[in-house]
């Protein structure tokens, strides 16, 4: 097989549902060794096995610092070293503002925002150490950058984060040759994307079909995305083509926000 990624190694975390699946299956196809991570590990696991022998599977917890280091210490054991990481798992619900508990707060960063600093130093440290340069791509939201939309305030917050240290990281890995960048959904077809509408129908009233009408009459070209729409700019900030790109924090989202 060979395509644009063909020969690189690449990190994907929650591939068992989502973008996280579709982004590790474009990968694969365009020709990167693809390791998939998920704290589900039977979804995980079946996601990485249909796709054939250059993919594998790692069961982790990205909240948990140590679990992080422990998989990147496993790709750069298995693999040599480490090009690409995508930072994709993410965590959300449905709340209104008076409705944020702490425990949801504590969830929500430690995932979105804790896990994915500290994974993003790892992979950075092994990107560094090897010395060849690499590519970090952290899924931020359109809700970091103002969408009113967004499912809670705590989620706002961490996705606000991911792009600070998208352009903080971004200026200072530049020096190892690491090129990191944000990609930001706009409402986008998925698990998570199902559970805020059920959330928004908890809350609101009305019908699942009115919810989602709802979202999507807001969207400019009045469509949501696909987790491939996601996929196939995260090949593009993996391969070669990208190379003078660091710092951005893209938005896919059908127009819903302009910065
Ligand atoms: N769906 C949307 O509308 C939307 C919009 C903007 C941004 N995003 C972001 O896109 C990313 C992917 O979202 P999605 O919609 O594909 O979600 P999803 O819920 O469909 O899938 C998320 C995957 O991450 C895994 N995961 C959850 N917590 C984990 C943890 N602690 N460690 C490892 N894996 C974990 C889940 O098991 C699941 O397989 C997230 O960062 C999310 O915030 C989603």
């Amino acid at each position: 097989m060979s395509g644009t990624l063909e020969g690189r190694i690449a990190l994907v975390t929650g591939v068992g549902a989502g973008m996280g699946t579709s982004i590790a299956t474009a990968f694969a196809r365009d020709g990167a060794t693809v390791v998939g991570a998920d704290i589900d590990e039977p979804a995980g696991r079946a996601v990485m096995d249909e796709l054939g022998p250059a993919a594998s599977f790692v069961a982790c917890d990205v909240a948990r610092v140590a679990e992080t280091h422990e998989l990147v210490r496993q790709v750069v054991a298995s693999n040599g070293r480490l090009d690409v990481l995508v930072n994709n798992a993410g965590v959300t619900r449905s709340l209104g503002f008076f409705d944020v508990t702490e425990d949801d707060w504590d969830l929500i960063n430690s995932v979105n925002n804790r896990g994915l600093f500290f994974l993003m130093q790892a992979a950075a440290r092994a990107m560094r150490d090897d010395g060849g340069g690499g590519r970090i791509i952290n899924i931020a939201s359109i809700a970091g950058k103002g969408y009113r939309g967004t499912s809670n305030v705590a989620y706002a917050g961490t996705k606000g984060s991911v792009i600070a240290m998208t352009r903080i990281g971004a200026t200072q890995l530049a020096r190892y040759g690491i090129n990191v960048n944000s990609i930001c959904p706009g409402v986008t077809r998925t698990a998570l994307f199902d559970q805020v509408i059920d959330g928004l129908v908890d809350r609101l009233g009305g019908t699942r079909a009115e919810a989602e009408a709802r979202a999507v009459r807001s969207i400019p070209l009045r469509r949501a995305n696909d987790p491939d729409d996601i996929a196939a700019l995260a090949v593009y900030l993996a391969s070669d083509a990208a190379r003078n790109v660091t710092g951005q924090s893209w938005n896919v989202d059908g127009g819903l926000v302009w910065d």
